[in-house]
């Protein structure tokens, strides 16, 4: 995956300033009640006092402890609208202004709570700003201890994707779902949309009556589907975990604590690929202890959905290509279910240390695909992944390679989000297994967890916790200059151990003797090969091969056409450098069907690095860009746009 680079064109609309009157009559002095239903959430730790860049607001003045929306969700007019409710708690007594972000939100009118009735606030929305969208400055004469904001949406919100009937499975019901993660959670409410601050939430949502609404919240499988639902999230959350979906959804259990959401047509397919789910939660329990969220859930999305899964608490959004009917690429749902521990328990505080998330993320798959399937597939995952860094690392700025980045001031932090967060994060873990034995890593992954749960850390942190709990204890494994490498230095520090896989190393044998001409495809026996072989058959090849070569690979394999996306992903880059025209239809099929960033960016990105293809890159992108999410539409634009290949 390489979504370092992929810029976001940010979906931004420019709103202008807006002053309301205040009221009349100043508010009274606010109740010091501050709601906390969370009942294994403890209150609000960010370890960092640097203010988050990508916010805002100013949690050191006032926090939101907890949201209340009610929305309702118009398919017609593409927006959610209603309003949402913020429970305060006061840090700074002298503190007048209550500061939120948002981002194209229609703000109407906003109100705060004196301790008997609501009173209407005097507010400024200001002019958008590219990446942060507008900031919301909220006046208020006593420290109340609610706010509520009446709004909608915007039909383009970045954060929203919204679905005719005629681009689901089923044809009749249209679909929206939500993508919080980074900063998106503002184009649908408006708060402190900050990693560093976290907060219950309940939602009482309302939707067309053959439309079935889910959150990341305690969803009822058995509930009535009449278009009017309601939701508690009772563990305190960052904002870019708020999520919501609505569609024709039906559920199938896929074991005590876990099932599947998906439309009718897909809901047995995803039940079969993702049955081990409950292996997975008992896997990850017996390393990192107990799994906090109540169940686990996952909701197949249309094509669409701009990543391959979003760890939303208690219901994972996830792509449908990774059902491909083997079961081959369901440590999408093991790295999706770590995040249960690694992000949504501990938390990036700002998204310079989002290696806190992914990175660690990165590593507890891996552990649950090993355990799970064993060290092979383990190992071959890691053998991609480690070539994935090094080809993305030699594009990046010095400063974008170390783990511990600087502040993403001026920056989208989504720009942030590299292989170097996912892959150098998780080798650098795997090099402190190696070094301390798997008893002694375990027992100190599982503290870090423990003993920040329900908080948002830094690297800082980190790296105290690790000196102190780690290193001190068990003294000559590593050395101080060694830990800073994989922090604070640039590139992969040379004493890392490279990945290697014996299963590889076969699939390389036979693709050298068929570059040599010595073997015929008919020669190699592919029966046992899964994904993972063929992506390495397909990333070991020359930069271009001859069109008698690829018709030939064709002819055995029937690449072109594919319905594996993993292996359309690697084939179609090599057709376009190639020159091999007959692949162009299933090409424009691919990219008018599928949204997943990572699976279309390198195809596109290949096109577009000669004046042909991009000609056909740009009709192929027309017809496809109203089924593409805002995030996916910005992404193609800015790699057409580059003249050269950016993906
Ligand atoms: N949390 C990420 C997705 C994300 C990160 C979205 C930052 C926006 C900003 C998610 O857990 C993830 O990493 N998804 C990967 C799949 C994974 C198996 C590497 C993806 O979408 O490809
Ligand atoms: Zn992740």
């Amino acid at each position: 995956m390489r979504l370092s680079t992929l810029l976001l064109a940010a979906v931004v609309l420019p709103l202008a300033a807006c002053q309301k009157p205040a009221p009349q009559e100043p508010a009274k002095p606010a109740e010091p009640t501050v709601t906390t239903t969370a009942p294994a959430a403890a209150p609000i730790a960010a370890s960092s006092t640097v203010h988050d860049p990508s916010s805002y607001a100013e949690p050191e003045k006032v926090v939101v402890t907890h949201v209340a929306l009610d929305l309702g969700v118009d398919f017609t007019k593409k927006v959610l609208a209603g309003s949402a409710t913020l429970d305060l708690n006061w840090k700074d007594p002298a503190a007048r202004t209550l500061v939120l972000d948002t981002r194209a939100l229609d703000i109407q009118k906003v109100e705060g709570f004196d301790g008997s009735a609501w009173q209407p606030l005097t507010y400024t929305l200001a002019t958008a700003d590219k990446i942060l969208g507008s900031k919301l400055d909220i006046a208020l004469t006593a420290q109340v201890p609610k706010v509520k904001i009446t709004y909608a949406s915007s039909p383009e919100a970045s954060g929203l994707q919204w679905l005719t009937p005629a681009m689901t499975l089923g044809k009749k019901t249209p679909f929206m779902f939500s993508q919080s993660e980074a900063i998106h959670a503002r184009s649908w409410v408006p708060l402190q949309d900050t990693p560093g601050v976290r907060f219950t939430y309940e939602a009482h949502i309302t939707t067309p009556k053959d439309v079935m609404a889910v959150m990341s919240a305690d969803n009822d499988p058995k509930g009535a589907r009449d278009g009017d639902y309601s939701f508690k999230m009772p563990q305190a959350i960052p904002s870019y975990l708020m999520a919501i979906a609505a569609g024709d959804l039906v559920y199938r259990p896929t074991g005590p604590r876990s099932g599947v959401w998906a439309e009718p047509a897909m809901a047995d397919k995803a039940a079969k690929e993702f049955e081990d789910t409950e292996k997975m939660i008992a896997t990850a329990e017996s390393l990192y202890g107990p799994y906090r969220w109540g169940v686990y859930d996952v909701l197949v999305l249309p094509p669409s959905f701009p990543y391959g899964g979003m760890e939303n608490p208690r219901m994972t959004f996830a792509t449908p290509t990774v059902i491909v009917g083997d079961k081959s690429l369901v440590s999408l749902i093991a790295h999706e279910l770590a995040h249960s521990w690694s992000g949504n328990l501990v938390t990036n505080s700002s998204w310079k240390d989002i290696w806190l998330n992914e990175g660690f993320t990165s590593y507890v798959e891996n552990r649950i695909t090993e355990q799970l399937y064993g060290k092979d597939l383990a190992d071959m995952e890691n053998v991609i992944s480690q070539g994935g860094l090094a080809k993305d690392m030699g594009d990046l700025a010095t400063g974008d390679q170390l783990l511990a980045l600087a502040p993403l001031e001026g920056r989208d932090p989504d720009e942030a989000l590299t292989q170097v967060a996912y892959i150098k994060g998780q080798w650098f873990l795997t090099f402190l297994e190696q070094r301390y034995g798997r008893a002694t890593f375990d027992a100190f992954l599982r503290s870090w967890f423990d003993g920040h749960a329900f908080t948002s850390q830094d690297s800082v942190e980190f790296e105290r916790f690790l000196n102190a709990e780690l290193i001190a204890k068990n003294p000559g494994k590593t050395t101080e200059a060694e830990i800073h490498a994989w922090l604070h230095e640039p590139g992969i520090p040379a004493f890392a151990v490279a990945a290697t896989s014996k299963p590889f190393d076969g699939v390389d044998e036979s693709r050298g003797h068929w570059l040599a001409g010595h073997m015929k495809p008919a020669d190699i026996d592919t029966s046992k090969w899964n994904t993972q072989m063929w992506v390495r058959f397909l990333e070991g090849m020359p930069e271009t091969l001859t069109e008698a070569q690829l018709a030939e690979l064709d002819a055995a394999y029937h690449f072109t056409g594919t319905a594996n996306a993993e292996i359309a992903q690697r084939w179609y880059p090599l057709t376009v450098r190639s020159n091999y025209l007959a692949a162009r239809p299933a090409i424009a099929e691919f990219l008018g069907r599928i949204g997943r960033r990572k699976l279309i960016m390198p195809t596109y990105a290949a096109l577009a690095a000669t004046p042909d293809g991009k000609v056909f890159a740009e009709q192929v992108f027309a017809k496809a860009k109203p089924g593409y999410h805002p995030i996916t539409t910005g992404s193609v634009e800015q790699t057409l746009a580059a003249g050269k290949p950016k993906i």
